[in-house]
């Protein structure tokens, strides 16, 4: 049986997982619309893996014996200056779910909460991944400046994110 206390931060992590998912949509929207196909593909997967978190997460809390509430999720940001700024956006977002997913391990320790410690190890490997990403893709595109040749090469080259 999992304690009130980590079922309710738990709770509270599917959220933010998926206003994370509703981010990465809108952004997948907005690249659509100024023509980065391959830009608004790649955030249409990140946004599918925000999901699969949140799931993650649901299905744990209930093979514990816990309740999953699903609470409103936060309307996302519509609009960014530049596809540089959208990713810098992303970057720090993943670095905000990491000390989420760090605070949480913290919770689970004081509790002496082994099962959910081996969960969230999980999470903590995979946010290694998601700001390594983010953060080459912001790299790539600082490189390029202005380019419009050097977007262009970026769009195509995220255009073939595959689904994990
Ligand atoms: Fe679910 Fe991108 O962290």
């Amino acid at each position: 049986m999992i304690s009130k206390k980590i079922e309710d931060a738990i709770n509270d992590q599917i959220n933010a997982e998926l206003y994370s998912a509703y981010i990465y949509l809108s952004m997948s929207s907005w690249f659509d619309s100024a023509n980065l196909k391959g830009m608004s593909h790649w955030m249409g997967i990140q946004a599918k893996e925000e999901v699969e978190h949140a799931m993650k997460f649901a299905g744990y809390v209930m093979e514990r014996g816990g309740r999953v509430l699903y609470k409103a999720v936060e309307g996302p940001e519509t609009e960014w200056t530049s596809p540089l700024e959208a990713f810098k956006v992303a970057y720090e977002h993943e670095k905000y779910v990491t000390r989420r997913i760090n605070d949480l391990m913290d919770l689970a320790v004081a509790e002496k909460d082994y099962a959910s410690q081996a969960l969230l190890q999980w999470f903590v490997s995979e946010q290694v991944e998601e700001e390594a990403n983010a953060d080459e893709i912001v790299s790539k595109l600082e490189m390029i400046g202005e380019g419009k040749h050097g977007l262009l090469m970026i769009d195509r080259e995220l255009g073939g994110r595959e689904d994990d």
